[in-house]
């Protein structure tokens, strides 16, 4: 059976029950499943999860339907997530970000005007054109057998600086750029490089539809009831195997650090989204803190994964702080 749009918002959902459709069959949670092949939603009603394309599926939400937005996209060169249409792993520098900034186009119309978008990206180094990756003893989750050519103007071994380029990029096609925070993880891998001090952190970039949005300054506070700083200090949450699924995601964000940015950005009961949600964690923390939440995902194994976490979640739902 499959389900329209028109169908998908006058469903009557059962919240003890049965609350989400994939291919007409239902299972616990309170969300509806779809791919990227359905007609329009006309409203966002209650969460929605859609396998496909970030960009093909933005296409069917509303305008100015979105709060806030918290995402990480696969980052350049750094992983195979094994599945067609992925952006990040047989792209070119350059394609990478076009298809990020083709995306965040669509974006730009879904969210509403005092709207905004928490982008994590993670930076890599050239190969040197060298096209295999040889495996990090130190850090397992590098998994990548094939790495793009270097993009032209770098040399072998330079740091790429992938978030600013995208950071610009998005500036240049019309994005207000707010505020970069550096993720600091207490607990990152080792590396087995000794000729430059081993990473400890991620980019987090605020970016707004308008100059003027929503912003609770209040929503969290730093260390001593303080205002929030640009350094957050987060560690990584280990990988559980087996809990969920057997295929569990390689590239988790904690849920602390997703907690953080859903609360500082929308209200209860806004609409929170992720276009790139991997094993959902911003899904996650949106229900959690009682927002809607719409989630896309490419890979079906994923979205299953998904699926798993957010049935727990959405029978159980409760007050989180971040
Ligand atoms: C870094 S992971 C996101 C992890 C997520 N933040 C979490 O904590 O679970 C990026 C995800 O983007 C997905 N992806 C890759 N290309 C995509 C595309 N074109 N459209 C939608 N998702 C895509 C990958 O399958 C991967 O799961």
């Amino acid at each position: 059976m499959t389900w329209t749009a028109e169908a998908l918002e006058t469903l009557t959902v059962d919240p003890l029950k049965a609350a989400h459709y994939r291919s007409g069959t239902r299972s616990p949670g309170r969300h509806i499943r779809v791919d990227d092949t359905v007609p329009k939603f006309r409203a966002i009603d209650q969460s929605i999860l859609i396998g496909g394309d970030a960009a093909r599926a933005l296409s069917l939400l509303p305008a100015e339907s979105v709060q806030t937005v918290v995402t990480s996209p696969p980052y350049w060169s750094l992983r195979d997530y094994r599945v067609d249409d992925q952006i990040g792993c047989n792209d070119s520098l350059q394609a990478y970000l076009d298809s990020i900034v083709d995306a965040f186009d669509e974006l730009q119309r879904v969210l509403r005007g005092d709207g905004t978008v928490w982008l994590n990206v993670g930076d890599s180094y050239t190969s040197g054109n060298r096209r295999y990756r040889a495996p990090d003893r130190k850090n397992r989750a590098r998994a990548m057998s094939v790495r793009p050519p270097t993009p032209q103007g770098l040399k072998p071994k330079d740091l790429i600086g992938v978030p600013w380029r995208l950071a610009f990029a998005l500036q240049d096609a019309g994005w207000w750029l707010r505020s970069e925070t550096i993720w600091h993880k207490p607990n990152a891998h080792p590396e087995s490089v000794r000729d430059r001090p081993t990473k400890a952190h991620e980019t987090l970039f605020l970016l707004s539809r308008e100059q003027d949005y929503y912003y609770n300054v209040d929503a969290v506070k730093g260390p001593r009831g303080r205002r929030l700083r640009t350094v957050w200090e987060i560690p990584t949450e280990p990988v559980k195997r087996t809990n969920y699924h057997p295929d569990d995601h390689p590239a988790m964000m904690p849920i602390s650090l997703a907690r953080r940015c859903v609360s500082i950005t929308s209200r209860p009961g806004s609409v929170v989204l992720d276009p790139y949600a991997g094993a959902g964690t911003t899904l996650l923390a949106a229900s959690e803190l009682g927002r809607k939440w719409v989630g896309i995902e490419l890979k079906s194994s994923f979205v299953d994964l998904i699926e798993q976490r957010m049935g727990c979640s959405d029978a159980g739902r409760t007050q989180g702080g971040a």
